[in-house]
């Protein structure tokens, strides 16, 4: 702590942290809270939603609902998150150009409004249908959530602090899953009557940002570069850095801005077919999917059923206990990334895992004796806690860094898109994978988490402390002389259509 401190102490003012700029970050980070919520929260109260599925079928066919058309329908309401995931954040490179980063996330409220009543009212309307199309509008929300807040994070952050600041989207996920563990306690809006108040709380936290987003600035970048605003974003830096003296930064957005000047505006298909974005592209994508494919959400989608199975007799704490240390590992995490870098960290926490699915497989093969079933809580406390080393919170920012303010919405969505999809079917296959593998079932995730730290070990470069456009012209091939990019010189435009292999490469 006394570390970054002294960092931000030690910063010009350039890099200044001011109150309003952790406003500003906080606000943003309502979002992250509440795509964590809506992961958690369907959880705990899975019985009383299959008694409610029952109650409404013999309302309306006179007859009780046979378990197998029951399991559909939970799943359905389970999985179509995802789905509207999928189609969320694909959405978000048109609407944060549209409408900018700040509107945006005003805009996407609604969507939280509409999904929380739609579970809210489906009792008394006696409506399994309105949970599903709940489940789908607010995993829409969420979707358009984790593209939104990164990028918006990413853009009003002060380079030294970007990846620090990153890791606020995922302790804002954690922190929610943690709240929809605990709010899910039978004694609290857990139980059978009140858990149709339990998936409608996520209206709260959207009206509140909606009050508070009003007072946050529109990210300068994007009414700089996207806008051509120059004196609104000065303004707008001025403010959240606490100082006058905002030329570094200022001067910085110009030279992107004057490289995009020379791009065509990057579409998703454009994305894929330029080469320039080839690498980059890659990389973003096999983050994302290193973070999911290593698990994690058979950990947060079934914790409960997995410390059953290796002898833990309550298994309920165990998981709120996965969440206590998700939470706070995110925050060691956070106060790591400046120092160690991302590369090191998503490297550290795939190995960590690795190990915790081989110790966890061991656990649950010698589930006889006594002794395992502490084993078993360790070796998920460890997953959980490497997990968020690296593989929980890099992914979702780094993107915003590998990809300078033309591409970066069009990335964002793309990378968003194959996170959820990997999403979807990790939490679709799990309970399959387990049928057919029994207690061997986590060595897939231990040979998938082996493969991405080969990968990354190759491949990602390292991006700590270097500005957006640093970061995309080591994809892209020789840097610009400013003078030229300051003076809207537009001599270079050939050498963003060739491939240059990046220095960081290896
Ligand atoms: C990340 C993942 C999410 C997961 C969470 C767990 O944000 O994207 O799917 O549930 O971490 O902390």
């Amino acid at each position: 702590m006394s570390h970054l401190t002294a960092r931000w102490l030690d910063s010009g003012p350039e890099q200044g942290v001011t109150g309003y700029l952790l406003f500003s970050l906080g606000t943003a980070v309502i979002g992250s809270l509440q795509f964590g919520y809506n992961t958690g929260v369907i959880n705990a109260p899975e019985q009383k939603l299959r008694s409610f599925f029952n109650d409404t079928w013999v309302e309306r066919y006179g007859v009780p609902i046979t378990p197998g058309v029951c399991t559909i329908v939970w799943s359905i309401s389970v999985a179509i998150f995802s789905v509207g995931g999928m189609v969320g954040s694909f959405s978000v490179g048109v609407m944060a150009n549209r409408f900018g980063r700040r509107r945006s996330m005003f805009l996407v409220n609604c969507l939280a409004v509409i999904g929380g009543l739609l579970m809210g009212f489906s009792t008394i309307c006696s409506s399994y249908e309105m949970v599903i199309a709940g489940r789908l509008v607010i995993g829409l929300f969420c979707g358009l959530f984790t593209g939104l807040t990164p990028m918006y994070v990413g853009e009003v952050s002060p380079t030294p602090l970007r990846g620090a600041f990153g890791t606020l989207h995922q302790l804002g996920v954690v922190v929610g899953i943690l709240i929809a563990q605990i709010f899910g306690l039978e004694a609290l809006l857990g139980s059978a009557k009140l858990w149709p108040l339990l998936l409608a709380l996520t209206v709260a936290p959207a009206v509140l940002q909606c009050i508070l987003l009003p007072f946050c600035p529109e990210s300068p970048r994007f009414l700089l570069i996207n806008l051509k605003q120059e004196e609104q974003a000065r303004k707008v830096l001025v403010r959240l850095r606490g100082s006058e003296d905002v030329s570094k930064d200022m001067q910085e957005m110009k030279e992107e801005s004057a490289k995009m000047a020379m791009e065509k505006k990057v579409t998703i298909p454009e994305l894929f077919r330029s080469p320039l974005y080839r690498q980059p592209l890659l990389i973003a994508v096999m983050l994302q999917l290193s973070q999911q494919l290593s698990g994690i959400n058979a950990v947060f989608y079934y914790s409960t059923g997995i410390f059953e199975s290796a002898g833990v007799k309550q298994p309920i704490y165990a998981t709120i206990g996965a969440g206590i240390v998700n939470t706070v590992f995110t925050v060691v995490s956070l106060f790591l990334v400046e120092k160690a870098g991302r590369r090191t960290l998503h490297l550290v926490g795939l190995g960590g895992m690795a190990i915790s699915a081989v110790l966890m497989t061991v656990a649950l093969l010698l589930k006889d004796i006594p002794v395992m079933s502490y084993m078993a809580i360790v070796a998920v406390m460890l997953f959980v806690a490497m997990f968020e080393m690296g593989p929980g919170p890099i992914p979702w920012f780094i993107v915003a860094e590998l990809f300078s303010q033309g591409p970066r919405p069009a990335a964002m969505a793309v990378a968003g898109c194959c996170n959820w999809t990997a999403n979807f079917l990790v939490g679709m296959s799990f309970p399959k994978l387990v049928e057919w593998c029994g207690p061997w079932v986590f060595l897939i995730f231990a040979t998938s988490l082996i493969l991405f730290f080969i990968f990354t070990y190759l491949k990602v470069p390292e991006t700590r402390g270097k500005t957006f456009d640093e970061i995309a012209r080591s994809f892209g091939g020789d840097p610009l002389p400013t003078s030229s990019v300051l003076c809207g010189c537009v001599g270079h435009v050939t050498q963003h259509t060739r491939p240059l292999p990046g220095r960081l490469w290896s």
